[in-house]
């Protein structure tokens, strides 16, 4: 299976500064294809923008979140179906930033990852430990809690979502799980996949948490880690491409 490496801009970029990175990394893959599948999920406002600037490349792109509800009166969310008319093939769910600081529950998750994926959009399903769980002994529990609601609400579907396991004490900090400490999780994330669905190994799991262009060949070779989520790194088109060409 091709390696996904996925940036996720979070609440960066303009159209001046989003056209100059993205034809950056376009110009750096040169017409070549790249050794890993690649995505750049960006916020809302901006998609159409990647959409005609990405258009016809190999890179696709997706959203950072999706509405649970189809349609209506939701002030301010964004529905699967806008993300569909504007290309999008992903869109992150459960991202710690929105658990943290939107009060995302695991259930609601679930119901994001299961309307993404109703209208053919892959979620990206972000699970992840905070620091205080991973001292308290509880990292597999935790992960496993938030994955298992997901595939509760995906069932047969299961072998069509994106996992990203991305430890929240390493998310932005610089400082990296181990790669064994990611394959430990990893291994975890597969043998639950396992249970639910025929083919898991056709599930990716990427890994995300301060990945950069240094890090990156050293935890794409473990042999649970089929991609990254990548924050910071992807804002610079050298680095991201660093990091596709680790995948290789
Ligand atoms: O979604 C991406 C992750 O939160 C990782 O962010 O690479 O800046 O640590 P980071």
């Amino acid at each position: 299976m091709k390696k996904l490496i996925a940036g996720n801009w979070k609440m960066n970029g303009s159209l001046a500064a989003n056209e100059a990175l993205v034809k950056a990394m376009l110009d750096g893959l040169q017409g070549s294809a790249p050794a890993a599948d690649m995505a750049l999920c960006v916020p809302a406002p901006y998609l159409a923008q990647l959409q005609s600037l990405l258009q016809g490349s190999p890179v696709a792109w997706g959203a950072q979140d999706v509405s649970a509800h189809e349609q209506g009166a939701y002030t301010g969310e964004v529905s699967v179906a806008m993300l569909k008319d504007f290309g999008c093939r992903y869109a992150i769910v459960g991202h710690s930033e929105r658990r943290q600081y939107h009060g995302e529950t695991d259930a609601l998750v679930a119901a994001k990852a299961q309307r993404a994926l109703a209208a053919g959009v892959t979620p990206i399903v972000c699970v992840g430990e905070t620091l205080d769980e991973r001292e308290a002994g509880q990292t597999e529990a935790v992960v496993k809690r938030q994955l298992a609601a997901v595939i509760h609400a995906v069932a047969h579907c299961t072998s069509e979502i994106v996992v990203a396991y991305e430890p929240v004490w390493a998310i932005g900090t610089g400082k990296t799980a181990t790669p064994d400490m990611a394959q430990q999780v990893h291994a975890v994330l597969r043998a639950q996949l396992s249970a639910a669905t025929q083919h898991p190994e056709r599930v990716h799991i990427l890994y995300g948490g301060s990945m950069n262009a240094a890090n990156a060949a050293s935890l794409l070779a473990q042999p649970d880690i089929d991609g990254g989520l990548i924050g910071g790194a992807s804002l610079k088109a050298a680095d991201f491409l660093q990091i596709v060409a680790a995948a290789r």
